[in-house]
């Protein structure tokens, strides 16, 4: 009882404060007339307004929706918005709110930012884009992200694992399933997952651990000590230019030089379209024929730099 009585007075006194600065803010402070420009989904609009009052309440009173479940408390976090310019510096009271990320972008909470200038805003739609990512089934709560002060959604943590999409894991199971009942089948299934996705996915080797209880340590060893597995995405046609000595000394590198351009990736990338992956090896077997280079296991011998455009072309209509 003795110790609640300070505590009881110091929240008085508090409280008093509290009050005290509030009528002082609306009493001796006058914002004067500021215009609030606002882009959102329904496009552009502009009112003057008078100063002093949260955003959030403004916006509100212009009838905008603005979604707010915590009463303006700070916690909920559906008011988020980005200022584009104006608005003044971001106020300690607002930067206990917004991460360090959403500082660069401007995000603030509508319900934190008083108007005290002119000031143009970005307002997301927050809702309708977790609404539209939870029925496109990309709706994770691990990753954070935010809109740019252009509107754009942008990913700023990511801390989700890979994840398979439907049909990938269908396909995946599938071939779980064949070898189910062989418990040393995980040479087998690796080779089945790399055929079929062209390489081995990280969310793939996970399930393969799971589901055959093979611990993902033994995996990752297998996955890694065969060359035919690859663990990054490798193209349908996997070109292998030959940069050993006898293809060096008739030219080696000027295919390299001759596929990069074509291509636009270089040794050991993939074009976006998953077609094509060039790679360099030191001899394939076939000096004979250096330069020497092979698309998956076709040989192609004598190559000259004019031969790559149509080499190209003949696989692309393949
Ligand atoms: S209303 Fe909840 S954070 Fe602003
Ligand atoms: S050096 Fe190219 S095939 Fe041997």
């Amino acid at each position: 009882m003795e110790t609640l009585l300070p505590i009881g007075i110091i929240t008085a006194i508090l409280f008093a404060l509290t009050v005290i600065l509030l009528i002082a803010d609306k009493l001796l402070v006058s914002y004067g007339d500021c215009t609030v420009s606002v882009d959102d989904e329904e496009g552009h609009r502009e009112f003057t307004v008078q100063g002093g009052s949260t955003l959030l309440s403004v916006l509100i009173d212009q009838g905008m929706e603005i979604p707010a479940s915590c009463g303006g408390r700070g916690s909920c976090g559906f008011c988020k918005l980005n200022v584009k310019s104006g608005g003044g510096d971001i106020l300690p009271t607002e930067e206990m709110f917004i991460s360090k990320e959403e500082k660069k972008t401007g995000t603030r909470l509508a319900c934190q930012v008083k108007v005290k200038d002119n000031i143009e805003l970005f307002v997301p739609d927050l809702i309708n884009t977790v609404k539209g990512m939870a029925e496109t089934d990309s709706f994770d709560t691990r990753t954070k992200w935010t809109f740019t002060r252009e509107g754009a959604m942008q990913v700023i943590e990511d801390k989700k694992k890979p994840k398979l999409d439907r049909q990938s894991r269908d396909k995946l199971i599938d071939i779980i399933d064949r070898h189910r009942d062989d418990p040393g089948a995980v040479m087998p299934i690796l080779h089945e997952i790399n055929a079929t996705f062209n390489y081995l996915p990280e969310a793939a080797l996970r399930t393969v651990s799971k589901e055959m209880g093979v611990p993902l340590s033994t995996i990752y060893r297998i996955a890694t000590f065969y060359n035919l597995f690859s663990l990054t995405p490798v193209g349908k046609y996997k070109i292998t230019i030959c940069t050993g000595t006898a293809c060096h000394v008739k030219g080696a590198d000027g295919l390299l030089e001759a596929f990069e351009p074509e291509l636009g990736i270089k040794s050991g990338e993939t074009t976006a379209d998953g077609l094509f992956t060039i790679e360099e090896v030191r001899c394939i077997g076939c000096c004979g024929l250096a330069p020497v280079l092979t698309v998956n296991e076709e040989v192609h011998g004598l190559m000259t730099k004019k031969k790559v455009p149509e080499l190209i072309e003949q696989y692309k209509a393949a």
